[in-house]
């Protein structure tokens, strides 16, 4: 463990009078952070906060927990879990909030980063960013009727400017978000260009409300790095955490991974989605989280194909104990070609 970073991240933190217990946080993920992953974190744990899927602020309201295959959880998770919200409309967003709120979650997260087609064709996620004044309407009408705590997630905006960001964080507090998680990508980039992390602390720096910083970080000595080249209170992990669940509890507390771990957690996560979900969604969410498993291992894509080859969890529970009867050969960064898919 890296006593420097881990002090860091142990520093505890209070956000609108709710102490957070550390300062490293799972970054949102749609078909990755649902509860079958964040029940298959909760055995390592290590984290402060865990950060939803993102939910559609217009059907937040009459969702089904039982049946919504993303808004959804478990009571004992609440304490620690932000719901993400995403919508273009205010009103829209502050009723998803209300319920949100009325539902015990820790706090609430509007995502103004997705830059996906599917998502800003309906001028939801990054597509705000474009329109800072409605962008800030929505944060208002949230703030106005819940006193959870509201973060707001976002990227550098649709042009490389790091003055353009820095005015959105500034509106973003002055409209009531209690807390900010900032990736410095510009909105179309997917994930093949890094992040520019010199602009988190742009952010930081036009802000008095605390800023997460998010994007790229693959080991201990990035998390020290970003922390120290940013000042930004916490990071948001994603990709790395589907890779290493284990991550928070070793950055934080000292886990020290052993044992077959890598066989162990990819059986516990083909059984945890049959719990939560049918047979052809389980199957279709395992695939989702092995792509980013897979890229730990040196002949990750050759892995990846194996394990996932079959249609049934009990044909790919197989594969993973064929393939894991030894460790494979891991690699000190993940497999980057598999991680920009
Ligand atoms: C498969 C996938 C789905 C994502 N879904 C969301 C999402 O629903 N909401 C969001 O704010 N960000 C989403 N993101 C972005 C992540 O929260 C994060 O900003 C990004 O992965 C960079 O962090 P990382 O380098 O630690 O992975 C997603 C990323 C990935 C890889």
């Amino acid at each position: 463990m890296n006593q420097e970073l881990s002090e860091q991240l142990n520093k505890t933190l209070v956000i609108r009078g709710k102490e957070i217990r550390n300062r490293l946080f799972l970054a949102p993920m749609s078909g990755l952070g649902h509860i079958a992953f964040r029940e298959l974190l909760s055995e390592f744990d290590g984290y402060g906060l865990l950060f939803s899927e993102m939910c559609s602020a217009r059907a937040v309201p009459q969702e089904n927990r039982y049946v919504s295959p993303v808004f959804s959880w478990r009571d004992q998770e609440l304490d620690r879990l932000v719901c993400q919200i995403f919508g273009s409309d205010p009103d829209t967003m502050a009723r998803a909030a209300v319920r949100i709120e009325q539902e015990g979650f820790w706090g609430i997260d509007i995502n103004f980063g997705c830059s996906v087609a599917a998502i800003c064709k309906k001028n939801c996620g990054a597509a705000l960013l474009r329109d800072p004044q409605l962008a800030a309407e929505i944060v208002s009408a949230v703030r106005r009727q819940v006193s959870i705590p509201l973060f707001v997630k976002f990227r550098t905006g649709w042009k490389d400017d790091p003055g353009y960001a820095a005015d959105l964080a500034r509106r973003f507090e002055d409209a009531g978000a209690d807390a900010l998680t900032f990736h410095p990508r510009v909105a179309p980039d997917r994930r093949s260009r890094p992040p520019k992390w010199e602009v988190i602390g742009i952010v930081k720096d036009s802000v008095s409300i605390p800023v997460f910083g998010n994007g790229n970080i693959f080991d201990e000595n990035d998390g020290l790095t970003m922390l120290k080249k940013t000042n930004c209170d916490g990071i948001a992990i994603g990709r790395m955490a589907i890779a290493r669940p284990w991550i928070f509890s070793m950055w934080t507390e000292g886990f020290v991974p052993g044992g077959n771990i890598y066989r162990d957690v990819a059986v516990n996560m083909t059984l945890l989605l049959e719990k939560y979900y049918n047979p052809s969604r389980a199957v279709k969410r395992f695939k989702k989280f092995a792509i980013y498993f897979a890229a730990n291992f040196r002949f990750g894509h050759s892995i990846y194909t194996r394990i996932c080859h079959g249609e049934t969890m009990p044909e790919i529970r197989n594969h993973i104990e064929t393939v894991f009867q030894t460790v494979p050969e891991l690699v000190e960064r993940p497999n980057m070609n598999m991680f920009t898919n």
